[in-house]
């Protein structure tokens, strides 16, 4: 996956170009292959700057490593996009359909109000992990409601950069068990 998805709004045109961006989501696809595809929403570039004392001093950047790392030692690829635009990153669950065999998002803010992305994730057939740096559930009240939970097989909150680890661990774990029924 090309390095530009995690590139600032001004190179967006690139992001938005993109071939697995901008699938036709009616093209029938094929079988998925051994991809967890990684999804960040809104805000989740600043991390390592942004409200350090919540989210901590990790940049985007060295979760993805983490993440790509723990698919690499179980023999499979990680593709990430990043976006503060609802739409990049429901087109980007739209191209990971019939091309990898789970999701994970952190929907940023999106997680408590973006109905799109609820539905496109509810289109998406293999594993989908929420995931969470902090633990929404334990701050405002506006942050306690999930749109996308109903539609994900489950949700890491709470562990900071270790839910990288366990999010994409539990993903390759539950789409393996799925393949080996
Ligand atoms: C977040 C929690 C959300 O409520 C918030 O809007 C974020 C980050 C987290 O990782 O803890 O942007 O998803």
């Amino acid at each position: 996956m090309p390095s530009t998805w995690h590139s600032p709004p001004w190179v967006l045109n690139d992001v938005m170009s993109s071939p697995t961006t901008s699938p036709d989501p009616l093209v029938p696809h094929g079988p998925a292959s051994n991809i967890v595809l990684l999804v960040h929403g809104p805000n989740l570039n600043l991390l390592g700057h942004r409200e350090p004392a919540i989210y901590g001093t990790a940049t985007l950047a060295d979760h993805v490593a983490v993440a790509r790392a723990t698919a690499e030692e179980r023999g499979w690829a990680l593709d990430d996009v990043q976006s503060n635009h609802e739409g990049v990153v429901v087109e980007s669950i739209h191209g990971a359909r019939g091309r990898c065999r789970a999701v994970v998002i952190n929907p940023g803010a999106f997680t408590h109000y973006a109905y799109a992305l609820t539905d496109a994730l509810a289109a998406f057939e293999g594993v989908k992990v929420e995931l969470h740096l902090s633990n929404p559930a334990a701050r405002e009240e506006w942050r306690r409601r999930s749109v996308v939970a109903p539609v994900v097989t489950g949700t890491i909150a709470g562990f900071g950069g270790v839910g990288y680890r366990l999010a994409v661990g539990a993903a390759i774990d539950l789409a393996q068990q799925a393949a080996s029924r």
